[in-house]
């Protein structure tokens, strides 16, 4: 098939969290499985840096309306392996800038122009170009508009761009909310700005036209297809996402073992499979080395990797202070993001600094060393449409403490309530939930043959992108 997708992160080239690791994986295998992928990015300041785009293969000109003014742009072409072309879609004054989305404080003021420009960009290259695509897949509310924009271009030109469209819903919680004014420069019909259209009390909703005008609509995991149906975890779209509900289907993330590999992850001092651990215990130390941690210490170490917002339960951590401060435990946070969490914890670190540290920064390696030399992963999300760290940590013999919600759900299976299979310890997310599995991590530590029994069950498990690329492939051909 020909496929392509629309997404505003990719790794290597631009991430700030499971997004670009989710479509690169998923592009990746799709091409490796034979399909002609194309991925369209927009050209951050970022990905222009990088060697590839450096030495794109090829450049042409776009020129894009944009309510009453003409903008131009430039598409930047490479080919990062067999069957995968990439397209920067280039315009300076919108993304030569230091971040994708914000300066750290708060969101570009021209978020809306932005991705606006950057979906009407794909929309023309794919014209000029001629890729009259079987699916065209778009990922999140910065490529939402897409279903709706090429279905307009198709009637205003006559042709034919892209037999079926996709959605894919990564979190719910980001839908591209703007004042109403930005809907001229979308260029689309007027009858879309309104409550049956794009319109959302009052403002446009860019996530909401994806999700009723795209063929099909994913999640990133079937529980979180099932929760975004209700007014707890629908964030205001529930109902919207209730008329999909026959064309909504969540497909499950996997792990891209080309990165996340603990027999062959180079980001590591040593290497370990499940039969033989020692590599384990040097980036254990190595991790003890890396935090100012004694040497010695052999209590549990609870790593944790995150952005830290609301979501990923980062105040459960810190309703937890006194366990952590009293208990025979050390804490690894890897994450950047709330400066308030940010300072909070930085002082609980500051009150036991041999045992807990905070690595306020984005760092790939360090996310790796924490992943294979933690002894537990904690992630008590208060929603997780999939969540990756909790399949990472299973991978790499760290067992994680997950919350009940979404993917997690999914993907990590309870040690007692199911004995014989468990690979984590799960509960509910409140900071007394929280609280349980911390205790239950404890025990289980200090029972060796049983810890390393979970361990190696996890490590047993299979989270293969081409299980899920498989059921993309069902999902496109089903469409079809
Ligand atoms: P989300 O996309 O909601 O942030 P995921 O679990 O899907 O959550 O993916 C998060 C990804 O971002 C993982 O690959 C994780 O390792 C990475 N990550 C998060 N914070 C950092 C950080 N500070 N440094 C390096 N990698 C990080
Ligand atoms: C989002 C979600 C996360 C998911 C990722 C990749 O960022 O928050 O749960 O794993 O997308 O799909």
């Amino acid at each position: 098939m020909k496929i392509v997708h629309v997404a505003s992160e990719l790794f290597p080239y631009v991430k700030t969290g499971g997004l670009a690791d989710a479509v690169a994986s998923l592009a990746g295998t799709l091409a490796d499985r034979g399909h002609t992928v194309t991925v369209f990015l927009p050209g951050y300041r970022a990905v222009l840096e990088h060697g590839h785009a450096i030495n794109a293969e090829r450049k042409f000109r776009l020129r894009i309306e944009m309510g009453d003014v003409f903008l131009s742009g430039e598409v930047r072409v490479f080919s990062p392996r067999a069957n995968l072309q990439v397209f920067l879609i280039c315009r300076d004054e919108f993304f030569d800038r230091r971040a994708a989305y914000g300066n750290g404080e708060r969101d570009y003021e021209d978020n809306a122009e932005r991705f606006i420009f950057f979906c009407k960009g794909v929309v023309e290259a794919l014209r000029l170009e001629n890729i009259e695509a079987d699916i065209v897949h778009a990922h999140d509310w910065q490529a939402a508009l897409l279903p709706l924009m090429l279905r307009d271009a198709e009637r205003r030109h006559g042709v034919t761009l892209a037999m079926k469209t996709v959605c894919t819903i990564h979190n719910i919680a980001f839908q591209g909310l703007f004042p109403r004014s930005v809907f001229a420069q979308t260029g689309l019909p007027d009858e879309l700005n309104n409550v049956d259209g794009l319109e959302y009390y009052e403002q446009i909703n860019f996530l909401k036209g994806g999700i009723l005008f795209s063929d099909r609509v994913t999640t990133v995991s079937p529980r979180y297809a099932q929760e975004i149906q209700t007014p707890e975890f629908g964030c205001g779209l529930d109902g919207v996402v209730q008329t999909r509900a026959d064309d909504l289907v969540g497909l499950l993330n996997g792990v891209d073992s080309a990165v996340w590999n603990p027999a062959t992850d180079a980001l590591l001092p040593a290497r370990f499979t499940a039969s033989n651990l020692r590599g384990k215990e040097t980036c254990r130390a190595e991790l003890l080395k890396r935090c100012g941690f004694d040497p010695a210490f052999n209590g549990p170490i609870f790593g944790m990797v995150c952005r830290l917002t609301e979501q990923k339960g980062v105040d459960l951590v810190l309703e937890n202070r006194d366990f952590f401060l009293t208990e025979t435990c050390g804490l690894v946070v890897l994450g950047s993001g709330d400066k308030r969490m940010e300072a909070e914890l930085r002082t609980l670190a500051s009150r036991a600094p041999d045992k807990i540290t905070l690595c306020a920064k984005l760092d790939e390696a360090m996310s790796h060393l924490i992943e294979a030399g933690a002894d537990f992963f904690v992630m008590p999300s208060l929603f997780e449409p999939c969540g990756l760290n909790q399949m990472y940590s299973q991978v790499y013999g760290t067992i994680p403490l997950t919350s009940r919600v979404g993917g997690l759900v999914d993907t990590v299976i309870d040690i007692d309530a199911e004995p014989e299979r468990g690979t984590g310890i799960t509960f509910a997310p409140t900071a007394k939930g929280l609280r349980g599995g911390l205790m239950r991590a404890i025990e289980l530590h200090a029972r060796k043959d049983d810890y390393t029994a979970v361990q190696r069950r996890g490590m047993a498990r299979d989270f293969s992108w081409n299980t899920a690329a498989a059921a993309y492939e069902k999902l496109y051909r089903d469409a079809i």
